[in-house]
């Protein structure tokens, strides 16, 4: 398969590369680190190809990527956290997680569509806190359910040309972006364990990729109830 993922310079891009890498696979690995692209894809020889551009920027999205050939995989995957401390809303801090997060996917998607033909996948990596609305996490997490929405649309209205479009959510995952977190990560896996899910799920052609399943299911069934409940359930837990 011809791939190309963004955010691989670390964390579960990186990781997803490696594997898709290792089991043969041609790789276009994006990231804004020359250097680091560079030192990841070596071992991999002309497989591995380093795109480096910022997501926030659409000209340079463009430039990167408008001469790249037909792609049977592309997952959009590059992203990144800040939480909010409501109280002295910080609307700079809400801004860059909207435009890497959320625009940086709508100037790929542009780039990129035009690359996928029918029987081709496209992935959008989200978050479980898309299902829910957890404190602090009101920049990251609207980012997150706007990117399961785009996604969820995109699978119908991509999804009538042939093109399989999955919403990956997964709980905590060990890497650079989590080892931030100044609180307790129930059931936090390893990249190991998400490369292994999302590679599983996108082989089946899942739509919605989501994982560890006690957690996210938890998750899940929490959205179901009623939003007065789920707000007095969550200021009680996570606000006590
Ligand atoms: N870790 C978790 O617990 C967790 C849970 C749910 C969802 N996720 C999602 O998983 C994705 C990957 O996160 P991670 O935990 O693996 O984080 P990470 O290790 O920090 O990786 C983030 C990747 O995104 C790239 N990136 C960030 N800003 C960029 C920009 N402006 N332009 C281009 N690339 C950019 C980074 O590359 P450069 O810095 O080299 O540009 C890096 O390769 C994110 O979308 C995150 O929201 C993570």
């Amino acid at each position: 398969m011809i791939i190309l993922i963004t955010g691989t310079s670390s964390g579960i891009g990186l990781k997803l590369a490696q594997d898709y890498l290792a089991a043969g696979n041609t790789v276009f690995c994006c990231g804004r680190n020359k250097p680091v692209l560079h030192q990841l894809v070596t071992p991999f020889g002309d497989r591995a190809i380093p795109l480096a551009f910022d997501v926030r920027n659409r000209e340079d999205c463009l430039a990167a990527l408008t001469a790249l050939p037909e792609l049977d995989l592309v997952i959009l995957n590059a992203g990144t956290c800040e939480y909010i401390d409501a109280s002295n809303f910080d609307a700079a801090s809400f801004e860059r997680v909207i435009r890497i997060n959320l625009i940086g996917l709508a100037n790929c998607l542009e780039a990129l569509v035009p690359k996928l033909a029918a029987g081709s996948s496209l992935s959008l990596m989200g978050s479980s806190s898309s299902y829910l609305p957890l404190p602090r996490a009101e920049a990251y997490g609207a980012s997150k359910a706007a990117t399961e929405y785009l996604a969820k649309t995109l699978a119908i209205t991509l999804g009538k040309e042939g093109i399989h479009v999955s919403y990956i959510a997964p709980g905590f995952v060990e890497t650079p972006l989590s080892d931030l977190n100044d609180f307790p990560m129930p059931m936090r896996v390893d990249v190991e364990f998400a490369s292994r899910r999302i590679r599983h799920g996108l082989e089946r052609k899942q739509s919605e990729i989501h994982f560890p399943r006690l957690f996210t299911g938890f998750m899940k069934t929490l959205s179901l109830l009623p939003f007065t409940w789920q707000r007095f359930l969550l200021a009680k837990v996570l606000m006590s």
